[in-house]
């Protein structure tokens, strides 16, 4: 499927969630500015702890909407706006537009239904099919996540399959909806190796068949490297650096992209790994480079003043006072 290029499906502007525990109020995600274009998959990256779920959580509307969680800024869907949709107006877009599956499969699924059924009710909702056509086209959506004896799979409960081969019917669930924007919160993270391979060739082709964008949350960089367009990288609620897959691992601008990178191996390549400093966690500052605490590349400035997001080389966004200089 041809890409459109400048076409944005999902835009994110200055993003921000907050929750507030025992009075104190915590920013887990700032400002975070970050676009997907149609049809394209756009790999998140990030150490645990760094935002991506709650990101991901905003865009579909799961974070509950409580006294205690707030969420600011603008998140774009084909140009309108889902937090400043009258309510009910963004969960109806979201629903139209919106497909997702987690790290968790098995507890993803509805455990009081088939999955056949679970498939046969998306065609039943949304294009009032009886029940019968319904569960034939379910048959048919398990087919193409190449579910080995999908008449008989689809009659089990989902503690009753594998983790792969619930992520594989999550798959199907997707692909029943014609979602625009498919977002994946770590798919293969809970999966082995051999499944893992297996999880990805399914969304590479439901993303080349489908043309539907892919939001691909994960903290492999070797499978950004293999299966996304571009990608954003998420340092402790802020992304630090955004571009194309291709130009990020050719040229890492960011102190601590570039740590990312020297901490994965390259087959043949003789040299040690070295790995980065270990974050020491909660940062109380509001303001100032989130890596400052790690990054050897540091000067005063980087303490207290947050670096604005600068293109040195186009469609390669950083935000760092000291990048590009030559540093292992
Ligand atoms: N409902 C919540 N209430 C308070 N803190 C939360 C909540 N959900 C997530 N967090 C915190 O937000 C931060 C980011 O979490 P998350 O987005 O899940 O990270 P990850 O990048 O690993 O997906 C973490 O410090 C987490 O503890
Ligand atoms: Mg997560």
């Amino acid at each position: 499927m041809q890409r459109n290029p400048m076409e944005k499906l999902l835009e994110l502007k200055d993003l921000t969630v907050s929750f507030k525990n025992n009075g104190q109020k915590i920013t887990v995600v700032r400002q975070v500015s970050l676009a997907v274009e149609k049809g394209e998959i756009l790999g998140l990256v990030g150490e645990s702890g760094s935002g991506k779920s709650v990101t991901a959580k905003s865009i579909l509307g799961l974070l509950n909407a409580s006294g205690k969680t707030r969420v600011s800024g603008k998140i774009f869907l084909n140009g309108k706006d889902l937090l400043g949709e009258k309510s009910g107006q963004g969960e109806k877009l979201r629903s139209r537009k919106l497909a997702m599956i987690f790290q968790d499969p098995v507890d993803s699924l509805n455990p009081v239904f088939t999955v056949g059924y679970q498939i046969a009710e998306v065609f039943m909702a949304k294009e009032k099919m009886s029940k019968k056509p319904a569960w034939k086209k379910s048959i048919e959506m398990l087919k193409r996540v190449e579910i080995p004896s999908p008449e008989w799979t689809a009659k089990q409960y989902p503690h009753q399959l594998s983790g792969g081969m619930c992520q594989r019917v999550m798959i199907a669930l997707a692909l029943a909806g014609t979602p625009e924007l498919l977002v994946a919160d770590e798919p293969t993270t809970a999966l082995d190796v051999t499944i893992q391979a297996q999880i990805m060739r399914l969304l590479y082709d439901f993303n080349e068949k489908t043309g539907a964008a892919i939001l691909f949350i994960t903290h492999d960089l070797g499978l950004v490297a293999q299966f996304c367009h571009s990608m954003a990288i998420m340092l402790h609620g802020e992304i630090i650096e955004k571009g194309r897959v291709e130009d990020i691992f050719m040229n890492p601008l960011h102190p601590y992209t570039r740590g990312l990178l020297n901490s994965i191996p390259v087959p043949g390549k003789k040299e040690r790994l070295r790995p980065m400093a270990q974050d020491l966690g909660m940062d109380p500052r509001s303001g100032g480079c989130r890596f400052f605490n790690r990054c050897s590349r540091k000067t005063n400035q980087c303490e207290w003043e947050t670096p604005n997001f600068l293109e040195p080389i186009p469609h390669h966004f950083v935000q760092c006072f000291n990048m590009g200089l030559s540093h292992g």
